[in-house]
């Protein structure tokens, strides 16, 4: 990480975000990964990235993020604090890292904060999971939630499919935004909801909520990186907006690379190596004369 100097731009906490939240502005936080990705959000001036559980799909090829492990989760998040250090940091908890007991959620929520570089986790789960939040908040670990479509529940939604559509669940999920505020929770992502539905949570709540194809009327938005670059092959959700066509960019450089080598184009000059005429002449003569170097 970076030494921050003079110049350097303030470092985005928790109460950044609230502020925002109270002043009107939105929010920006995008996932990433990798040092490179981090370089980039923090460059581009991004609020917050979340190395989030989705790099089990798009960066690890799973079919779901539920085959994710906290070793997984910590390797990822300390090359994203390597290259980032203005944005706020979250860690996602990975699946069973924090639905056992209370106290494994305490104790793999605290490496990522010890061992992996993050400012925050994220958690998925509503009023299940507040003696969680409570817990971890408790140990001075900010924590997010995350309500609406939550991947880790895949199996039990029946796929990943939009939520909270009929009355009653629109109204359990406006309890459980009000439940994980009340257990110290700093910000709540909405994913997949009714657009209104994630506005009138948004309203109710004093904590910023992070939507992800939930509407304008969040206090901030998020999407997959991968997605939003157009970098993940098998499908794209439709609440995301791509951005570039990076799977295409990528075809396309590794297609002119294929063809360069092959037809001796690459390596060109100024992509070699040479020694000086001294050292070149000297080096000839001793293989042509063996017996003439010294010997050791
Ligand atoms: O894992 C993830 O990237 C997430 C976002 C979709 C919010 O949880």
């Amino acid at each position: 990480m970076s030494t921050p100097t003079h110049d350097s731009p303030k470092k985005v906490t928790t109460r950044t975000l609230l502020k925002k939240k109270q002043d009107g502005k939105p929010i920006t936080m995008l996932t990433g990964y990798d040092y490179a990705t981090a370089v980039a959000l923090d460059k581009a001036g991004i609020d917050a990235i979340l190395v989030g559980d989705s790099l089990g799909m798009v960066v690890l090829g799973h079919p779901t993020t539920l085959p994710v492990t906290m070793e997984d989760m910590i390797s990822h998040c300390q090359a994203v604090s390597r290259g980032a250090s203005t944005p706020l940091l979250i860690g996602d908890m990975p699946f069973m890292s924090y639905q056992v007991s209370v106290h494994e959620a305490v104790r793999n929520a605290g490496r990522f904060l010890k061992e992996a570089g993050m400012d925050a986790v994220k958690l998925e789960g509503g009023r299940d999971r507040a003696e969680a939040v409570r817990a971890i908040v408790s140990t001075g670990i900010p924590v997010m939630g995350h309500l609406g479509l939550t991947p880790q529940s895949v199996h039990q939604m029946g796929g990943f499919r939009a939520q909270a559509k009929t009355v009653e669940a629109g109204k359990v999920l406006i309890q459980d935004a009000l439940i994980l505020e009340q257990a110290g929770a700093f910000s709540i992502v909405l994913e997949s909801i009714p657009a209104r539905l994630a506005t009138l949570v948004s309203e109710r709540l004093s904590i910023p909520t992070i939507g992800i194809g939930a509407g304008v009327g969040c206090d901030g938005q998020v999407l997959v990186t991968h997605d939003m670059l157009g970098l993940f092959d098998r499908f794209t959700p439709r609440f995301v907006k791509t951005y570039a066509d990076l799977h295409g960019e990528m075809a396309r450089a590794f297609g002119e690379y294929i063809q360069d080598v092959e037809a001796g184009a690459f390596p060109a000059e100024e992509h070699s190596l040479d020694v000086s005429e001294d050292v070149w002449s000297a080096l000839i003569d001793a293989l042509e004369y063996p017996e003439r170097e010294p010997s050791v």
